[in-house]
Order: structure tokens, then sequence, then C-alpha cells
């Protein structure tokens, strides 16, 4: 996690570092700093807080004059979140200032060996002992800047996007990576540095994104020199054009990006099925799944892993895959995969599902499912992510830049890609009927209306959410394809309300959450009248006659629902594949205004990130 954010050129750093970070926040947000060359020396100022307490202290600690500078947003991982442990770190010396996304694990070893070398720590932090290393390394070796970070680089084990530079040569900044992302902006006669575009859009569309395992020396007026961390060869820089532009990345008039983001749902899908959906031509056209034909057809089964959100996106998946494409499917959590002796084996298609493209596990049960030889195939939201980069093919869900850290639009348009998918499968296995498919295309075509219909709901879910915003838990319930949207509602409802809730098969109620149930008891139930319906209704009855308060999630004009529960929502009806992309919706709303309504921070809850780079 952590985001940072480097500048190199003619003008100021300040605003750029600064408005950089506020972009960046995503990524971490419990303290903040920034470290700026005003020609003589390092003014380094960090806090504990958000970028805008930082704002506030900065402006009245240092000057912000410079043109060369570094700053960091930062979810702790080693270290408490105070002002100390707060980035940069400066070396023993205060000649060297660096800041760090990702974790040193031999930080330990390190420190004890330069302890011995009569090191002092001030910080609880690993990249504490990195700088001083990169220090150490300069001295004995007395080599340049960028020869003492690939030294230092190469006796390091663990993950890192760094940047560094050193007060005596103020005309290069020292980047690398590995496991953590980095971008270098390349603008006329200036340099920008990122955890992703989003700093420096405004200023240049082209950028060169580092690969793992690459180091570069960015030099004034000179340009980008990368190499290989590892054996010192020097690789051709790759500068990429982006597409992203600014309006995409800012609040477009909502007050937060996450209610911005619910109601970008219709255009998202839209942009999702762009050129891939051709329904007059009853044609589905992705190229990474064209171009596998083969793996995809002679696969023994689908293996999903992800996390959060999108592991959830991964459960609705399974039901499609075999509904349609009678392809067995198991879903993992990434970071149970990776560390469980998986049997994988070459006729295992893997599925990777990542908005951020960045997640660390997802990334290593990458690399374990390859290293078995299964063919890896990536869902991922952030073009030219790390996921993204590491799957054999994939296909993006063109989303748009998701910046409220609660995930909405990733997770429909991801179930909306895996729909695509799961449909072209099945029409290349001839497991769909032609009129059936045709049905699913048309009924697909309809969503970004229908979710458009769906979010109208926002100001009754607004009144629902004021009655029960001050109770201490809710279950959420659904069957077959939406047993997934359950665990998502509650999902949405933890993470930035902070309300205890837990999503359940509707059936599983009665093995255990019943005796959860009493009239405090709120109970959001998906109850739509494809799949299930009368099975969920019983399963209403059954809470109503334990006086829990019931809130149904239910089809345009439903009556039996809306006779039994207290508070009824509507969603329009659709096939039952695609109920998930519409009982979402006010899912995501409700968790939207409760969370408002206790006054939390909705776009950046506690203890969360973006991007979850750690494992
Ligand atoms: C929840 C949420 C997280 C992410 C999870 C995986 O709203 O955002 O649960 O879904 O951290 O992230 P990605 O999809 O970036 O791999």
């Amino acid at each position: 996690m952590c985001g940072i954010v480097g500048y190199i050129g003619h003008r100021e750093a300040y605003p750029i570092i600064l408005k950089g970070l506020k972009r960046l926040e995503y990524r971490g947000y419990d303290s903040a700093g920034i470290a700026l060359y005003d020609g003589t020396d390092i003014k380094l100022s960090k806090t504990k807080g958000k970028v805008a307490d930082l704002e506030t202290k900065l402006e009245q600690e240092i000057s912000t004059s410079g043109s060369l500078g570094i700053g960091h947003t930062r979810w702790a991982t080693h270290g408490v979140p105070n002002d100390v442990n707060s980035h940069p770190h400066y070396s023993n010396s205060g000649d060297l200032v660096i800041i760090h996304n990702g974790i040193i694990e031999n930080y330990e070893s390190l420190k004890k060996e330069l302890i011995k070398r009569g090191y002092t720590f001030k910080s609880d932090t690993d990249t504490e002992v990195l700088v001083n290393l990169i220090e150490d390394v300069k001295k004995n070796e007395n080599t340049k800047l960028g020869k003492a970070v690939q030294i230092a680089l190469n006796q390091v084990v663990g993950a890192y996007a760094i940047a560094v530079f050193d007060k005596n040569k103020p005309n290069e900044i020292v980047v690398a990576r590995l496991g953590s992302p980095l971008a270098i902006g390349i603008g006329e006669d200036e340099f920008f540095i990122a955890s992703d575009a989003s700093p420096f859009i405004e200023y240049t569309k082209n950028a060169i994104y580092l690969e793992d395992e690459e180091m570069a020396v960015v030099r004034r007026h000179k340009g980008v020199k990368i190499r290989k961390i590892k054996d010192d060869s020097l690789v051709d820089p790759y500068v990429q054009a982006l597409k992203l532009n600014l309006e995409q990345i800012e609040k477009g008039g909502y007050d937060h990006f996450m209610l911005k983001e619910i109601y970008e749902q219709p255009n998202a899908i839209l942009d999702t099925f762009r050129g891939r959906l051709l329904t007059n031509e009853a044609i589905i056209k992705m190229a990474g799944v064209e171009d596998n034909m083969k793996k995809f057809l002679n696969a023994n089964r689908i293996i999903v892993v992800a996390c959060g959100t999108s592991w959830h996106a991964g459960l609705v998946s399974e039901y499609i895959f075999e509904d349609l494409a009678r392809i067995p499917v198991e879903v993992e959590y990434a970071s149970e995969f990776r560390y469980r002796n998986p049997i994988i084996t070459e006729n295992d298609v893997v599925i990777a599902i990542s908005q951020s493209g960045e997640t660390a596990d997802t990334l290593a049960a990458i690399k374990l499912a390859k290293s078995k030889g299964a063919f890896v195939f990536g869902v991922c939201n952030v073009v030219g992510s790390s996921i993204a980069r590491e799957t054999h093919a994939g296909a993006y869900t063109h989303a748009g830049p998701e910046i409220g850290v609660a995930s909405t639009k990733a997770f429909t348009t991801q179930i909306t890609v895996l729909t695509l998918i799961a449909l072209r499968l099945a029409r290349a296995k001839g497991t769909i009927s032609s009129s059936d498919y045709r049905h699913h295309l048309i009924e697909l075509e309809l969503i970004p209306a229908k979710v458009k219909k769906a979010l109208e709901s926002d100001a009754y879910v607004k009144t629902v959410a004021a009655i029960y915003k001050d109770v201490h838990n809710f279950l959420y319930l659904g069957r077959g394809y939406n047993f997934p949207v359950a665990l998502e509602g509650a999902l949405k409802l933890k993470e930035i309300s902070y309300i205890h809730a837990e999503g359940y098969p509707a059936a599983e109620m009665k093995h255990g959450p019943i005796a959860l149930i009493d009239e405090n008891m709120p109970i959001v139930v998906i109850a739509t009248k494809k799949g299930h319906y009368e099975k969920v209704v019983s399963n209403i009855q059954e809470i109503k006659s334990r006086k829990g308060k019931i809130i149904g999630i239910v089809t345009e004009g439903d009556q039996q629902v809306k006779a039994l529960a207290d508070h009824v929502i509507e969603v329009p009806e659709t096939i039952e594949s695609l109920t998930p992309l519409l009982t979402t919706i006010p899912l995501q709303l409700l968790s939207y205004h409760i969370a408002l309504m206790l006054g939390k921070n909705v776009d950046q809850p506690r203890n969360l990130a973006k991007a979850v780079t750690v494992e």
C-alpha cells in the first residue's frame, strides 16, 4: 500500500506533489509527508493523519520552494501511524531521503548489522533501515547513489517501490520497483514519479511503468536510464501513451467518490460492453478469450482467485460459468490458495479478478498457478497493472478509475465481463441454445438502463438508512446468484459504516443465524422474482415469525414480499443470471447513506486502503 509521488524539473515541486498525494490517498491515509530540496538543503515535514493535515502543518513548518521533491501517503505496516514513522525518512547523515511503498521482510537482520556499524534509528520502520543501508553501501563502496541503491536492493527481501534522492546530487532521483507499482511520467524537461499515473495526468500523457526488479535513475535535463536490479543490464524504456483524463479522477459534482462511482455504473457497464457485445449480430468479441479458446474449451475446471469484493464477483461467476458453459468452477480466496499447496494442472484455467491489479495475494496466487503450468486469465480494471501484466491473457473491465475505497462499479463490471466470457464459452461449447443465447444478449444490453432505474430507489433507500443507522448488527440473505450479493452487501456496510453485518445463504439461516433474530435485527433479504422466489418467501416468513425487521430487495411490482416486509426496495426485472447487477445497487446505496449519517469517512474508511499490496 502507500502512495508515492516525486517530481524533478523546472516547476515548483510542492503543489504537484501535494495534489498527487491527495489523488493517491486511496492507497493509504494514516500519515503523510513531503521532502523538498530548496536549492541548499532538504526541507522535510511529515505528520500522522491525512494529506490535508500535512498541508496545514507543512506550510507552517517549512518553505515550500524547490523543483525537486518526494512525498508519501502511508498505510502502516511496520510501526504504528505516528509522526516519526511517517515517510520520507532521512539517512543518518541527513544526505539521503527516501519514500517507500512495500515491506522489507529481512529488515530486522539488516538493522542489527547497521546498528553494529554505528547507525541509529528514530522510527520503527523498515524504510529507515533501507535508506541507511543505501547510505552504508554508498560510503563503503564509494559509489554513486544509483549503484548504492542497486547493491542495497540486492540484499533486500520483500517488496518495494522507492524513490530516493541525495541533497549533494540534487539533479537526480533514483527509483526502483519490486512488487509495488511505480510509474514515471515523462514531461517536457521534467519527470514525475508516482504509484499510478493520476498525480501527473494533467502534465503529461507519456509514462513508463517500471517492471518488477527494475530501477531507474531519473536525471534533470537528461532523462531516464533503466536497469535490471539483479544483473545490471540496461532496459530500453517503453513509453506508453495514457488514456486517462482528469475528469475521470475528479468527483464531478458528487459529494463522494463512492456515490459518483455508484452512479457511474450504467456507463461503466456500457464501457465494459463496448466493442464486445454485438447484440444485432449475436456475437461476443473478446480478443483475450478468442486467442485462447482452446485453453478454455479444454479446461477441466476454472479456478477463480481473488480477494474481497472481487472474490464476491468470482462467486457470482461460479453460478454463471456452471449454469451457462457447464464448466466446473472453484472460487478461492487468493490468500488461502497461495499457501495451500493446491492441486493445479495444465488443464486448469485460473481466472484472477482484481480491480487494482495490484493485490499482493492475488498476484502471488497467479505466480503459483503459472509455476504449475495453468493458463492464467486476468480480469482487471487498472490498465497496465501488475496483475494485468503477470497473467497470460485477460479482459479489462474498463470501469474507469475507482477512487472510493469501497468497491462499487468494479464489482458490477467484473460480473459483466465474466458473464460475457461465460456466454462466449457457452456458445463455443454448444451448452446454450441459440435462442437462449440471443435472449441473454438482449437482456444484457438492457442492463445499463435497468441499473439507471435501480438508482432511482436512492431517495427511498435513504429513508430506510435513517431508520436503521443506529443498529449494531445487520443480516443479509440471498440465494443462488444473489447469495454472493448478500455477502457483498454485508461487506459494503461493514467497511464504511463499521456496523457488524453478515451475509448468508438464505436457507442456511436456520442452521444458526436464526438465533440472532429478534425485533432489533434488520435483515436485508434479496427476493427477486427470478431465482428461488418461493423458497426465499418461506425464509421471509420464518424471519417474520421471529419479529425480525425485513428489508426486501424485490422485483418491480412484487406484492407478496411487500405484504410481509417492513420495507421493500424495487429493482427492474431481468433474467436470473443478471439479477446481481441490479440487486447490488440498493445495497451499495444503503451502506453509503448509513455511513454518511453516522459521520463516517465514506471514501476513506479507517484501516483500509484501495490497493492491498501487502499480504
Ligand atoms: C471492498 C474492497 C476490497 C477489494 C479487495 C481486492 O470494497 O474494495 O475488498 O475488493 O481488497 O482488491 P482488488 O480487486 O483490487 O484486487
